[in-house]
C-alpha cells in the first residue's frame, strides 16, 4: 500500500482493514508502541518492512505495565506527530485504540492476564512490580488482534525482549520476533520517550551510561568483574545520576554461568535515575578470563 496509513482505533476496523489489505496474503510485520515515536522507533517499522508486505503499527499507552506513581499521566500522547512518522516509513495500518477498546472492563483490572514467571521479578521487574505483566498482557492481546507473521521489538528495552521471546515460546505463539538495535543520539544517548523528560544539565549528565557500557566492553577481556569496575568508575563520575542496578548476566538473562570459557557472550544491563526520569541501556560484551592476582591470566 502507498499513501498516508490507514488509522483504525476499534478492534473490528482493524479486523476489516486487515482483511482488505491482506487479502494477497502478504507477510504482515508489526510494530507495538506506546507512541512518542522517534527515530528509534522509525528504526523498528524499516526492519518490518524488509521482512513483511504490509506494516502494522500500534499507538496504545498501556495503563497495565505503568505502577502507581509512575509516568503514565505525564506520560506523552502526540498521535498526529506519530502519524507524520508512520506515514514517512510506509506503516500501512496504525491502531490507536482506546483504553477501553483493549480493557473492556477497565478500570477495573482484566481478570485474565499473562504472568512474566521469574524473570518478571528481577531487574527493572524489581523495581517496576508488576510492569512486565502489563506488557505480556497487552503484547499478548495485540498479537491475538493483528496476527502478525513477524514482530520488532527494540533491544534498548532488552528484558521486555527476553521476556516477548519467551511469551511467544511457552504460548506457541505464531509469530516471529526481532530484536533490532538500539539507536543513538550522536553523544551515545540511547533513545527514548523518556529523554524528552530531562532538562538540559541531565540530558548532558545522560550520556554517562553509554560511556559506561563502552569502559565495560573495552574491559571485557577481563572478565565479568573488570566490565563491572569499569561501568561503576564511569559512573560514579556523575554524582547527580543514581544508579538502580548494574549487572552482568548470560544474553539470556539467565546469569553467567560459574566456570567461564574466554570468549563467553553476556549482556550488560544499567538502569539509573536522573531526577524523577529513569534511563535503562544496556550493551553485549564478550568476556575474557579474569586476571588473576599475580597478574596472569
Ligand atoms: O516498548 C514499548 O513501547 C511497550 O512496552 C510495548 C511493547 C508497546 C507494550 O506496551
Amino acid at each position: 500500500m502507498n499513501g498516508s496509513p490507514v488509522l483504525v482505533s476499534t478492534r473490528d476496523e482493524l479486523q476489516t482493514t486487515l482483511a482488505m489489505v491482506s487479502a494477497h496474503g502478504d507477510r504482515v510485520g508489526f510494530v507495538p508502541t506506546m507512541g512518542a515515536l522517534h527515530e528509534g522507533h522509525a528504526s523498528l517499522m524499516r526492519v518490518a518492512r524488509e521482512r513483511a508486505g504490509i506494516v502494522v503499527a500500534s499507538v496504545f499507552v498501556n495503563p497495565l505495565q505503568f505502577g502507581a506513581g509512575e509516568d503514565l499521566d505525564r506520560y506523552p500522547r502526540t498521535l498526529d506527530l506519530d502519524l507524520k512518522v508512520c506515514e514517512q516509513e510506509g506503516v500501512d495500518i496504525v491502531f490507536a485504540p482506546s483504553v477501553e477498546e483493549v480493557y473492556p472492563s477497565w478500570p477495573a483490572q482484566p481478570s485474565v492476564t499473562v504472568e512474566p514467571g521469574p524473570l518478571g521479578t528481577v531487574l527493572e521487574g524489581k523495581v517496576r512490580p508488576g510492569h512486565f505483566r502489563g506488557v505480556l498482557t497487552v503484547v499478548a492481546k495485540l498479537f491475538g488482534l493483528v496476527r502478525p507473521d513477524v514482530a520488532v521489538f527494540g533491544q534498548k528495552d532488552y528484558q521486555q525482549l527476553v521476556l516477548i521471546r519467551q511469551l511467544v515460546a511457552d504460548l506457541c505463539l505464531p509469530v516471529e520476533i526481532v530484536g533490532a538495535e538500539t539507536l543513538r543520539e550522536p553523544d551515545g544517548l540511547a533513545l527514548s520517550s523518556r529523554n524528552r523528560y530531562l532538562d538540559v544539565d541531565q540530558r548532558a549528565e545522560a550520556t554517562v551510561l553509554h560511556r559506561a557500557l563502552l569502559r565495560a566492553q573495552e574491559a571485557a577481556s577481563y572478565g565479568a568483574e573488570a566490565a563491572l569496575d569499569a561501568a561503576r568508575a564511569e559512573l560514579g563520575a556523575a554524582p547527580s545520576v543514581e544508579l538502580d542496578y548494574l549487572v552482568v548476566t548470560a544474553p539470556d538473562l539467565g546469569g553467567l554461568p560459574a566456570e567461564l570459557e574466554p570468549g563467553t557472550e553476556a549482556r550488560m544491563l544499567v538502569a539509573a535515575r536522573l531526577g524523577a526520569t529513569r534511563l535503562i541501556d544496556n550493551c553485549a560484551l564478550t568476556l575474557g578470563r579474569p586476571l588473576t592476582l599475580g597478574g596472569q591470566s
